[in-house]
């Protein structure tokens, strides 16, 4: 079965042919990171129209590169929900238009459940029950799925996503738009014990991210020398290349263990659990993957599969991440989540009236 698969929920615009959920045929991102590291973040209103300009044309790079004609596509499927609403409108109605033009079967997808079925579409196969750790620019949570389609909410940021706080920690830093990438870059030449960050205290298995935000400005303040009044977008200015770099290591490893901490939590609560997968833009970031390697895994199989450390309590096999390529947005996961659907009996939806939710839950 080929799926189309449409993702225009942020700043990239992305489509991909994916055969049975986990071949990729095609695989077509254009991002508008360019446009936006001027600005420093997405304004909403340029990403729409900058995904309406992109849109056809990745659409039909998706289908030329797979060798697809119309007649080749099974379905078709789209993120409607959550997003930048503009942006989520694009994607929708090119989506609801193609199909009821080419007669095909439409699938409405939530972004979220993508990020988790990247890692089937990256060759991973992951077992049930498992838990999906969601670490993205909008989102942090943690999600127990019993099988497929099935995801109850067990941790949930109260405040920023994890990403969401790489991009304003790189902004005091003064490093480029999107934060993630650039923190980790300036991190390999930092020092990450340099500065002492501390670890939100909150119940569960949930999370917060302000805080610490919050504490790096303070600590940058505090380095440089200037009252907590100082405008926070001058402070680049007064920082040296190797203090942007130790503040860097210091903050990704403060994420990183708040993030391990809380997934060891987790573990401990759902002992029935067979896998882990971690999914969403930050699931790239290499101290993550190295961090869990070490607290959780002893040994390797293949780049992606690592075996638990013994004598752990866990009664878990395997941690998944998605291929690098694979865990920012990109149309592939939107076709594989679609694949799972449709393998789970799930009805498509109707081109006609398929609306989009720009905050909706997964649990919904
Ligand atoms: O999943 P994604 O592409 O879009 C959303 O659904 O939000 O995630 C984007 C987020 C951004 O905040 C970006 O800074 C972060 O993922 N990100 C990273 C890395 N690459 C992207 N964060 C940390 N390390 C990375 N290597
Ligand atoms: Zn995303």
């Amino acid at each position: 079965m080929k799926i189309l698969g449409i993702e225009t929920s942020c700043d990239e615009t992305a489509a991909a042919m994916v055969e049975d959920g986990r071949k990729i045929l095609s695989n077509v991102v254009v991002s508008q990171i360019d446009i936006f590291a001027e600005y420093g973040g997405v304004i909403p209103e340029v990403a729409a129209r900058s995904h309406l300009e992109a849109m056809m044309p990745v659409v039909d790079k998706a289908l030329s590169d797979a060798s697809c004609g119309w007649d080749d596509i099974d379905a078709i499927a789209v993120t409607h929900a959550p997003g930048l609403l503009g942006s989520l409108l694009i994607g929708t109605l090119t989506a609801r238009t193609l199909a009821i033009l080419h007669d095909k079967p439409l699938y409405a997808v939530h972004h979220l459940k993508s990020h988790v079925y990247a890692n089937w579409v990256s060759g991973n196969s992951p077992e049930f029950p498992l838990l999906a750790l969601v670490v993205s620019g909008g989102h942090t949570q943690i999600l127990y799925m019993p099988g497929h389609n099935q995801f109850e909410i067990i941790g949930t940021t109260h405040d920023d996503a994890v990403g969401e706080c790489f991009d304003k920690v790189a902004k005091i830093l003064g490093l480029p738009y999107p934060g993630g990438p650039s923190i980790a870059k300036a991190a390999k030449g930092g020092d990450a014990s340099h500065y002492n960050l501390p670890h939100p205290k909150v119940a569960g298995l949930d999370f917060s991210f302000s805080g610490l935000k919050t504490a790096v400005l303070r600590a940058v303040q505090k380095e440089v020398g200037v009252p907590i009044s100082y405008p926070s977008h001058k402070l680049k200015e007064l920082l040296t290349p190797q203090q942007v770099c130790d503040f860097a290591a210091s903050f990704q490893k403060t994420a990183v263990e708040i993030l391990c901490e809380k997934l060891e939590m987790a573990l401990e609560q759902y002992s029935d659990v067979k896998s882990v997968v971690i999914a969403g833009g930050v699931s790239a970031n290499e101290k993550l993957r190295e961090e869990i390697e070490k607290i959780f895994c002893r040994e390797r199989s293949g780049a992606l599969a690592q075996v638990l450390l013994p004598p752990k309590n866990f009664s878990i096999s395997s941690f998944f991440f998605p291929t690098p390529a694979l865990s920012g947005d990109n149309g592939a996961m939107v076709a594989a989540a679609a694949y799972y659907e449709i393998k789970s009996g799930i009805k498509p939806t109707d081109p006609y009236t398929l609306n989009i939710y720009p905050r909706i839950s997964i649990e919904k």
